[in-house]
């Protein structure tokens, strides 16, 4: 049996090694995997490969950045004739980035059946390309993985039944399985000369933040109000926004520490060893409650609805700076915890279904 995966953004690369080392191990199955392109500056993309162990990709599409419909389209064109090429028995798509739809839209088109990992997400926010993703990623698929009840729910809102599952979150087998090796190999905390739980990590790239230049002006205000050093690696859409906008000198900023973007290992010490974490990250937003750590989430909606109920995730409203200053302030650890995201058997069950799927 032949699965093709197509990835092509951070945190694609997390949750794909997970499943793809059962695929590995199975004789009668055989992945070729496909990176787009989406993301392709080393640090955003290499670094994650050599570290999670990830097969180099089968493909390079090398499609790179572009409008939303310019990249979906190119990558639209290149995935179908690999697809045709291949002639997959299943195609296997991740999360709700461009790189999902364009993978779940050319295989759709060839009638080849899908699994989605990460199925039945909702922010309900029609404008946030991502959402469209998921929505039209689901409405395509034959196999829908769920990271929490939630989601099982919002698909059978939408008539969606038949082979959902809830495997549980597959990001957080990668948190269990990389982070004591993350916290052996990472010594960027002491590069910095940070220590832990006094220091605030904070990371923006969701254009509802980044082209919006007040509501990232707020945010970095905000930042820069804040009690303790904040450590912020900056995302490249983030990163050429504040440039064009010269909202703030990037090497040279109180206290906030602007850094390139760091690998998952760096990503998992940082995350785990920080006060609290202040993000628009869906991907952070939920390690950050796997690592019991509180999050702020710089957004005005979730799609991780569980970690705000739960007390350890809130939401803050970006209308003034002053807003995250007092959200920070008044947060604390909650007392209770309890698993949201499975138990970290989510690839397992994944590799299970599949198989038994295509037989
Ligand atoms: C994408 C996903 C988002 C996911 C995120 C993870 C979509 C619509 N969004 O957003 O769901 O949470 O990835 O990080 O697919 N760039 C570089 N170097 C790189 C990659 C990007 O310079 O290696 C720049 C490009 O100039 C581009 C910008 O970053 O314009 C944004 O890249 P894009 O492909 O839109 O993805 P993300 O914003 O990362």
């Amino acid at each position: 049996m032949k699965i093709l995966t197509v990835i092509g953004a951070r945190p694609q690369f997390v949750k794909a090694c997970m499943l793809s080392r059962w695929l590995k191990i199975d004789h009668d199955m055989k992945e070729v995997i496909v990176h787009t392109g989406q993301h392709y500056d080393s640090n955003m993309s290499d670094v994650f490969f050599s570290q999670l162990n990830l097969a180099k990709p089968d493909y390079q599409l090398s499609i790179g950045s572009s409008s939303h419909g310019e990249q979906t389209g190119k990558m639209l064109i290149e995935l179908e004739k690999v697809m045709v090429k291949e002639k997959p028995d299943l195609v296997l798509v991740y999360g709700d980035t461009n790189s999902t739809i364009a993978g779940g839209l050319a295989a759709s088109k060839l009638d080849i059946p899908i699994a989605h990992v990460e199925a039945g997400l909702r922010s309900f926010n029609r404008k946030m390309p991502e959402e469209i993703n998921r929505i039209v990623t689901d409405h395509l698929s034959s196999l829908l993985f769920c990271p929490s009840q939630t989601a099982v729910d919002h698909l059978r809102n939408e008539g969606i039944k038949e082979n959902v599952y809830n495997t549980g979150d597959i990001m957080y087998d990668a948190v269990l399985d990389f982070k004591e090796r993350a916290l052996e190999h990472s010594n960027l905390l002491s590069q910095l000369t940070l220590t832990a739980n006094n220091f605030y990590l904070a990371t923006i790239h969701r254009g509802e933040n980044t082209d919006d230049l007040k509501r990232l002006s707020v945010i970095i205000d905000g930042l820069k109000q804040l009690d303790l050093p904040v450590l912020f690696p900056l995302h490249p859409r983030t990163n050429k926004q504040l440039k064009k906008w010269n909202i703030t000198d990037t090497n040279q900023v109180s206290n906030i520490m602007f850094i390139e973007p760091i690998s998952y290992f760096d990503m998992l010490t940082i995350a785990s060893q920080a006060k609290y974490i202040l993000t628009d990250s869906g991907g952070l937003q939920k390690e950050a409650y796997m690592l019991k750590i509180p999050c702020l989430t710089l957004r005005t909606e979730t799609e991780w609805t569980e970690t705000i109920d739960s007390g350890w995730n809130q939401l803050v409203d970006l209308s003034t700076s002053k807003n995250i200053v007092e959200a920070v302030l008044k947060t604390k650890i909650p007392k209770d915890y309890s698993s949201l995201f499975g138990n970290g058997e989510a690839s397992d069950l994944m590799y299970q279904h599949i198989k038994s799927w295509l037989k």
